[in-house]
């Protein structure tokens, strides 16, 4: 591997010298919480702006209160810890920025008291998360985790073997991703995106309550079709069959992007290519992440240091 700069408790370091104990409870048990992150690197002003970092790290804490992971440092340190790693490792390509704070205590049994609470932040290249433009995807038969089980608000890793197995089960079958559903049979998300669909005008995402990650890229869609296409955005519960009658169904992640998917459970979604409501979302959502748009430029943070006319 090249030479990769990590932070690690408050310093930028080789990623050689950082090493986790094998008796460590983030390791024994999953008691850890994580963010992932992309920054977009812009050709033209060759900058590269992290997207909602701020909103990232808010989310961070958040997790971190719920999981008792104690971390002297504020959201702006974290912040200007991503803004200076970035610059470290010298990235000018799309980069996935992994903060994870866990619990490095090597005690025995899985209590959150121990101290001895860390963070670690690596960073990636990365393109598009699945190669494809367009998913094939499946109901997985694993319920979604529930907020008195798994808070699925709290970006947990031990979260993600609920993930793990959903995917598994349906990337065998040949589909390019899963969906899961709630307990009581509640179309929920997919094992890292949160799911939108088109259906009669209106553009439908389940809420809070059907145990969704609180995504930021969901937060970002609804934003720009309410206040860039003026279409309405409703969260609701949404059913399984309604999957299979809607006009148009995509997801939202991080890694994800804005996503379509133009099958469901072996049906055709719409007439069976990405929709419209999806196309324009993700011309939108192009544009906003490298700072092409004014009204939005609040959402990126431009990681090089630049003379004020290189921007123009
Ligand atoms: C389970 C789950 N749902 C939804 C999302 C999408 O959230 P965001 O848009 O904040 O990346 C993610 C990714 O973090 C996730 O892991």
């Amino acid at each position: 591997m090249n030479e990769s700069y990590v932070y690690y408790q408050g310093q930028i370091v080789d990623e050689n010298q950082v090493s986790i104990s094998i008796r460590s409870k983030a390791f024994n048990y999953g008691l850890a919480c994580f963010e992932g992150i992309r920054a977009y690197w812009d050709e033209e002003s060759e900058q590269l702006y992290a997207f909602r970092l701020r909103d990232h790290y808010e989310r961070l804490l958040q997790s971190c209160k719920a999981l008792y992971i104690n971390l002297p440092y504020t959201v702006d340190d974290l912040m200007e810890a991503t803004i200076q790693l970035l610059r470290k490792n010298n990235y000018k390509t799309n980069t996935y920025i992994r903060p994870i704070a866990y619990k490095g205590a090597d005690k025995i049994g899985p209590t959150l008291f121990d101290d001895d609470d860390r963070i670690l932040i690596y960073c990636q290249p990365l393109e598009s998360y699945t190669g494809k433009s367009a998913l094939k995807v499946a109901v997985t038969s694993w319920n979604r985790i529930e907020d008195n089980m798994l808070p699925p608000r709290v970006k947990a890793t031990a979260a993600y073997l609920n993930s793990g197995l959903a995917s598994l089960e349906v990337l065998r079958r040949g589909y390019d991703e899963a969906i899961f559903l709630t307990k009581s049979g509640h179309v929920c998300e997919g094992p890292g995106e949160n799911i939108f669909m088109v259906r009669k005008g209106k553009l439908i995402t389940p809420p809070p309550y059907d145990n969704i990650l609180e995504g930021i890229t969901r937060d970002t869609v609804m934003l720009l079709a309410k206040n860039e296409l003026g279409i309405e955005v409703v969260e609701r519960s949404i059913a399984r069959t309604e999957l299979y009658a809607s006009d148009e169904l995509f997801f939202s992640g991080t890694a994800m992007e804005v996503t379509p998917i133009v099958e469901v459970d072996d049906r055709v979604v719409g007439n069976g290519h990405p929709g419209e409501v999806w196309s324009k979302i993700k011309e939108l959502f192009n544009n906003l992440t490298v700072a092409k748009n004014p009204k939005y430029s609040y959402f990126c943070t431009p990681i090089y240091e630049k003379n004020e006319y290189e921007y123009i």
